[in-house]
């Protein structure tokens, strides 16, 4: 009760500013919020600007990745020549991929082909080839800071079936981002991303989503592509979540393979597409940190 009071104390964010110079006015703003019955952030999520920068720098390492891959995914390369490039470029900037060994993943990053919905295993006996489309989703830590990113790519000559659903996957996040407005819920973003998608004949995967990031691997909350406006907790300035839509061709089911417990497929076989923004959400609107 006295910290309340106490206005020129520390604030709780860590950036020793005075509690009244620094997030005072937030908390007067999540409290009422709360009070309305929206689900709000804990505070632990919320980055001051010293962690800002860690996960920027980590950031920009994982776009760099990103940038250098995509001028080798053409037709005769293999997803396990992407891990290896991947491993190399990560750790040649003194980054650790972060997909490697967590929770027992055995590689440096995720590809995902075709029907593969997402955690696709890289091998020297996947090789790419003509009208492939394949989402590399890649991840790091620096300095002990993560960020997240995934693009698609299309592979040599592609169906324009294919093209569009890669296309159509990539604007329903920029949809979505248009809804990342500070003090408004998750759920105006999902609802945007998901619209987009079905108004284009097109499913979203419901089980698997994005999720906080930035201190962690996966942090709160859990983001969801299939809850109504209006619904889930309200992104607070500070906040870094990702938007990573699944979008499939056909049916929105999907399952696991047992062999790995790991790889995600289209229960009916048709194709998905993803891509991956990490977005800020600042006191103005968002940032976007990682695509
Ligand atoms: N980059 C994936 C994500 O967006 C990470 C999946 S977990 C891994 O959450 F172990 F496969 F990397
Ligand atoms: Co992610």
């Amino acid at each position: 009760m006295i910290y309340k009071l106490c206005h020129g104390a520390p604030c709780w964010c860590g950036s020793r500013k005075s509690y009244s110079d620094c997030h005072e006015s937030f908390d007067r703003k999540i409290s009422a919020l709360k009070k309305q019955g929206f689900k709000v952030p804990p505070k632990k999520i919320i980055k001051n600007e010293e962690q800002l920068k860690g996960i920027r720098e980590s950031c920009k390492i994982n776009i760099e990745v990103l940038d250098r891959v995509s001028e080798k995914v053409v037709p005769g390369i293999s997803t396990g020549e992407i891990n290896e490039l991947v491993h190399e470029l990560t750790t040649g900037m003194g980054a650790i991929p972060a997909p490697l060994n967590y929770n027992g993943f055995p590689y440096s990053v995720c590809t995902s082909v075709n029907d593969q919905v997402c955690h696709g295993f890289p091998s020297k006996d996947v090789i790419l080839k003509d009208g492939d489309i394949i989402n590399v989703d890649c991840s790091t830590i620096y300095k002990g800071y993560f960020s997240d990113s995934s693009r698609m790519f299309t592979v040599g000559k592609v169906s324009p079936e294919a093209k569009k659903l890669v296309d159509v996957t990539k604007e329903c996040i920029y949809k979505g981002l248009e809804k990342v407005i500070p003090y408004r819920p998750l759920g105006d973003m999902s609802q945007a991303v998901q619209n987009h998608a079905v108004k284009s004949g097109y499913s979203v995967v419901r089980e698997i989503g994005g999720h906080g990031v930035g201190l962690k691997f996966h942090e709160e909350p859990f983001v969801s592509y299939v809850i109504p406006k209006g619904t889930g907790m309200v992104m607070a300035p500070g906040m870094v979540f990702t938007i990573e839509p699944m979008i499939n061709m056909g049916k929105p089911d999907v399952y696991i393979d047992g062999n790995n417990d790991w790889e995600v497929y289209t229960m009916d076989g048709s194709l998905s597409a993803q891509w991956e923004i990490m977005v800020l959400v600042t006191e103005e609107g968002n940032e976007v940190l990682c695509y």
